[in-house]
């Protein structure tokens, strides 16, 4: 999605660095986001998105470049002055206040006037549908009525910027499912502009309108959820992205042609002669006719509406991702087809994507 320049970006950062030391975390973070948008900084643990969003929040100081809040610099700027509201991942609540004293706690330290105070709480708890639960204390709450809480909190403040980490990380897996899509529907709803960190890349697809991958603090990628599952930049993006995995296979290209062990595709001319290859396993299919590959099954896992068939290619193990349910003990040979433009094509050594 191309940036709309006519408007102040939400957030700006031009070749953002930072370093403990000697220690490089981030490096040249360059991101533009617009207004209302909803961008998640995802990647695996250590990978900097902490430190990218505290340095965002003014809880760190960036060592290298600079940071645009609303088209405002702050990079000088303390926290308080940046006009942020911050969800983490443990939602410290006051203990000994009431669900409506924690989300008005920075009002009433701002002396908002009460009846504008409770207004806005009563507005927030609505919209969080907690209303009913605004006498109670946090210890009469369950995980997911805390979490509301501590949103709550941040939604009052109506800053020019969220920032969350990991907000659901606490939350079993049932209830985050829950909480993602009302996470999705507050954002549809307030418009507003969110910086969403995650390690979880189902998350990230389904709660962004556009995706930061890091890897060891670099930008691997910047896309929409489609242009990242469906152009991969690199074989790690191309990984991280998508469960089960992309499968990747060594191969070689020749003549429009690329060979996978004792299979042969139709492949784009000028890829070097050996190369990396990307198939989606819900790109292999039971065969509808002639099949493409004949495979015998190492290993069966029956998730209940779909079934994973693995089998081994080229001298690596790939996943089919198949409709239904197969005999688990079975080792029969099994036809598939591959799915049209199918194959992603990388580099061996650097793991660049090679053809769009
Ligand atoms: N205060 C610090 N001093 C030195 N290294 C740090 C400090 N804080 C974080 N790091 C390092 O920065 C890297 C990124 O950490 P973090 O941003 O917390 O990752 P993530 O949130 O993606 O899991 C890690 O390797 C971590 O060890
Ligand atoms: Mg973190």
């Amino acid at each position: 999605m191309a940036l709309d320049t006519s408007i102040t970006p939400a957030l700006q950062t031009e070749g953002l660095g930072k370093s403990y030391g000697e220690v490089e975390v981030l490096r040249n973070i360059d991101i533009a986001m617009g207004q209302g948008e909803f961008l998640v900084l995802v990647g695996p643990s250590g990978c900097g998105k902490s430190t990218l969003l505290n340095c965002i929040a003014g809880l760190e100081e960036i060592t290298a470049g600079r940071l645009m809040i609303g088209g405002r610099d702050v990079t000088q700027e303390p926290p308080k002055d940046r006009d942020i509201a911050m969800v983490f991942q443990s939602y410290a609540l006051y203990p000994t206040m009431t669900v409506a004293e924690n989300i008005g706690f920075g009002m009433r330290i701002r002396k908002v006037p009460k009846p504008e105070m409770d207004a806005k709480i009563r507005e927030v708890a609505e919209l969080l549908q907690i209303d009913h639960l605004l006498d109670r204390n946090p210890s009469q709450l369950s995980g997911g009525q805390r979490q509301r809480v501590a949103m709550g909190r941040a939604l009052v403040r109506d800053p020019k910027l969220f920032l969350f980490d990991e907000p659901l990380s606490n939350l079993d897996a049932k209830l985050r499912v829950e909480m993602r899509a009302e996470i999705k529907r507050l954002h549809k709803t307030t418009g507003a502009s969110i910086v969403y960190v995650t390690h979880d890349q189902i998350e990230a697809m389904t709660l962004a309108s556009r995706i930061v991958v890091l890897k060891g603090g670099d930008i691997q990628q910047i896309g929409t959820p489609q242009e990242i599952y469906d152009t991969p930049a690199n074989t790690f993006v191309a990984d991280f992205m998508g469960s089960p995995p992309m499968n990747i296979v060594a191969g070689r290209a020749s003549d429009g042609k690329v060979h996978l062990g004792d299979l042969t595709l139709p492949a784009p001319a000028g890829l070097p002669t050996d190369v990396k290859v990307g198939i989606r396993p819900e790109k292999l299919s039971l065969a509808d006719g002639a099949p493409d590959l004949v495979v015998t099954p190492t290993m069966i896992e029956n998730t209940g509406a779909e079934c994973y068939l693995n089998f081994s290619l080229g001298g690596s193990t790939v996943t089919a991702r198949l409709p239904g349910r197969m005999d688990e003990e079975s080792t029969d040979e099994v036809g598939l087809n591959i799915g049209a433009g199918a194959l992603h094509f990388f580099d061996t050594v650097s793991g660049q994507r090679l053809v769009d």
